[in-house]
């Protein structure tokens, strides 16, 4: 647990960097990162606090609320997800793609769309335009750029935040549901319904296998859910925020998020990682595989983070759990060595000068795999946690909503002469 120390500041002063590093998009309070020290906030509360004492469940109300539930709160919480998670209608959908013939993720997405079609809530029609047009923040980049002039917009938004909320929890119930029957109808086997006495983690885990989890895989599930809930203006979170931003609906909007995590250099690393140790197969050849991988400038899965100039500390949480669980299971015990020696490794070459560490997805897979997850369904229960993050940014960002439009610097060429196709060479 790191010492926290009073008076952090915002960096007023930035540059803006290629991958809109060091942009700021936002004020939010919902999640902090401070690359250099290793922290991660939820709404004032430090991650270890809540993978400690607290619940996915509740860490959602956090996030959307701003404090933690009372008794009755969360009650009320729980039996709201617990309605939501029933969606008949879209599993029976889902059912008639040939989902075995997609990647989990991109069923995950079109389960998104079918909760839309279902459910489908406008942002629209709940948030009002007062009136449009902004003014650009005229030196925010040095390069010419022409002033789009015009007045701040204002949305109506009190009265139906409400109902868009509502719309969020419906997401996030549902996908838990369409991410067990997934992993279900690709085994060939029928979805299953939820369980109304079962919390998140222990029903995403019962729906996902067909069997009720034991006190501490429930307890690993929900450590785990809690920890990828929330991270700031990361890529899929912004691809999510983007969307909301044009008056898009949630569910629209939740799928570009689950769309930008699917990639190897996001969310769909954790996976990666997996197949990595898979194929180095012992510690023996640890040395070898990362002298080859140099030599063809690859990069290690499960390393590096672009804010993170420290230990990632969802990875300080993640490795002690993944070395208890492989702990009676001699084959896994040998993956976890791997991945300790892979870690020594990257220290010793990249971990004092570049400050490359292991970030989130690099011992989540060992877990995952030790709760008996196949790999390929590692980064859709990314997706079903982070789904409470995107929405709770939503949120948050539609209450003074602003479309996001960046800039390019244009680099090409002027006044270029056209020729008819039939002068073309
Ligand atoms: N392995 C080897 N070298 C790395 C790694 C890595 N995992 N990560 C960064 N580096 C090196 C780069 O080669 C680069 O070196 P150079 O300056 O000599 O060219 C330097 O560190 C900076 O790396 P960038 O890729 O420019 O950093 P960026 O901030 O753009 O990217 C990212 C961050 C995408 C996470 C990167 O570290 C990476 O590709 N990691 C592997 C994929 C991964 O684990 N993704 C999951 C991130 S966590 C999450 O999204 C949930």
């Amino acid at each position: 647990k790191p010492e926290f120390t009073p008076n952090v500041k915002w960096p007023m002063n930035c540059t803006i960097g290629p991958g809109l590093e060091g942009a700021i998009v936002c004020d939010t309070k919902i999640g902090y990162v401070n690359g250099s020290k290793g922290w991660l906030i939820y709404q004032g509360y430090d991650i270890f606090d809540l993978c400690a004492y607290s619940s996915f469940e509740e860490v959602s109300y956090l996030l959307f609320h701003g404090k933690l539930p009372s008794k009755d709160e969360l009650v009320s919480f729980k039996q709201k997800l617990n309605l939501y998670r029933n969606i008949p209608q879209t599993i029976r959908q889902l059912d008639s793609f040939n989902i075995e013939e997609m990647s989990p993720m991109a069923s995950v997405r079109l389960g998104s769309e079918l909760m839309r079609q279902q459910l489908s809530h406008r942002i629209e029609e709940q948030v009002q335009l007062l009136y449009g047009g902004i003014s650009a923040d005229e030196d925010s980049i040095s390069m010419e750029i022409e002033p789009t002039g015009g007045e701040r917009a204002t949305y109506e938004f009190e009265s139906d935040e409400e109902e868009l909320v509502d719309s969020c929890y419906q997401c996030i119930a549902g996908l838990s549901s369409i991410m067990g029957a997934i992993v279900r109808l690709r085994a060939g086997h029928l979805a299953l319904e939820p369980d109304p006495n079962l919390g998140f983690a222990a029903n995403l885990l019962y729906m996902m296998s067909g069997k009720k989890p034991t006190p501490l895989e429930e307890r690993v599930m929900d450590i785990c859910l809690i920890l990828h809930a929330e991270h700031g203006i990361n890529a899929s979170t912004f691809a999510t925020m983007v969307v909301a931003s044009t008056l898009s609906d949630i569910y629209s909007s939740v799928g570009a998020g689950i769309a930008a995590l699917s990639g190897p250099l996001h969310g769909g690393a954790n996976e990666e990682v997996v197949k990595t140790l898979e194929e180095i197969k012992s510690v023996d050849n640890v040395k070898p595989w990362y002298k080859k991988l140099k030599e063809e400038n690859g990069k290690v899965m499960g390393f590096g983070h672009r804010v993170y100039k420290a230990y990632d500390p969802r990875a300080r949480i993640l490795e002690p759990m993944a070395k208890l669980l492989v702990n009676d299971k001699p084959q896994m015990q040998e993956m976890y060595n791997i991945a300790k020696s892979i870690e020594t490794e990257v220290q010793e070459d990249m971990g004092q000068e570049q400050k490359i560490f292991p970030n989130v997805d690099f011992y989540s897979g060992i877990v995952y795999k030790s709760l008996g997850i196949d790999s390929e369904y590692y980064t859709p229960i990314f997706a079903v946690s982070r789904i409470s993050g995107w929405t709770a940014h939503v949120v948050e960002y539609l209450k003074k909503n602003r479309i996001f439009r960046p800039r390019a610097i244009y680099v090409g060429d002027y006044l270029n002469e056209f020729i008819p196709i039939e002068e073309r060479e």
